[in-house]
């Protein structure tokens, strides 16, 4: 995929703030502090145009990125960040999951899960939520560069084990830093954007 331009759209709060162009979306899932924003940044080749924070929380809206005037990626609101209020959490599910179930032009999403770790009880009920809505799903397993080549087959085995992944279910190993399963990646956009 060649990036002729991306720019940042809006932080929408409300569905009322979304886009009304009609381009195709493909949005971005995952527990806070994953490495969602750090993909988008990774996919067009920008350091900092979505923003990345060691501080987990950060992105608490829908933020809308335009790419080369053609498509959207959503960067949804990490999910998972024990330090806010349960009635917090509950909006911010309710939030994400009515963007998920309701969003016409949404194309597809990419699930991130942090590879060094068990995927959490909120990573299987986001695919199940995923699979429940029949949206095209990419998973993708991030900091692949945190641990040990060696390591990597048993903790993506576990990921499909514990997140209970069927055989179709394309699942791509990730690193920004190395950039690792970018062209898989990039491929499976232009693929699902299309349809
Ligand atoms: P929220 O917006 O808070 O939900 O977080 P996010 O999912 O957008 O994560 P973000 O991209 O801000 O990354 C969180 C931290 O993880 C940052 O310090 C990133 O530099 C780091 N990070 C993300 N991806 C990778 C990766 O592939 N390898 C390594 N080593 N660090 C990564
Ligand atoms: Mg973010």
């Amino acid at each position: 995929m060649i990036i002729k331009s991306a720019e940042f759209i809006i932080s929408a709060v409300s569905a009322k703030q979304y886009p009304e162009e009609g381009l195709p979306e493909i949005a971005l899932a995952g527990r806070s502090n994953v490495g969602k924003s750090s993909l988008i940044n990774k996919i067009i080749n920008r350091k900092n145009l979505a923003r990345t924070s060691s501080q987990p929380g950060k992105t608490q809206t829908l933020n809308y990125y335009k790419i080369n005037e053609e498509f959207y990626f959503v960067d949804l609101p990490g999910y998972g960040f024990a330090k806010v209020s349960k009635e917090l959490r509950n909006k911010w599910a309710e939030f994400i999951e009515d963007y998920l179930s309701k969003r016409e032009v949404l194309q597809g999403v990419i699930h991130i899960i942090d590879v060094r770790h068990p995927p959490t009880g909120e990573d299987c009920m986001m695919y199940d939520w995923l699979t429940h809505f029949k949206l095209p799903t990419l998973v993708v397993a991030t900091k692949a560069d945190k641990i040990s080549r060696g390591q990597w087959q048993k903790h993506i085995k576990e990921i499909k084990v514990k997140m209970k992944l069927p055989a179709s279910q394309q699942l791509v190993l990730f690193s920004k830093e190395t950039g690792q399963g970018l062209p898989e990646i990039t491929k499976w956009i232009e693929d699902v954007k299309k349809d």
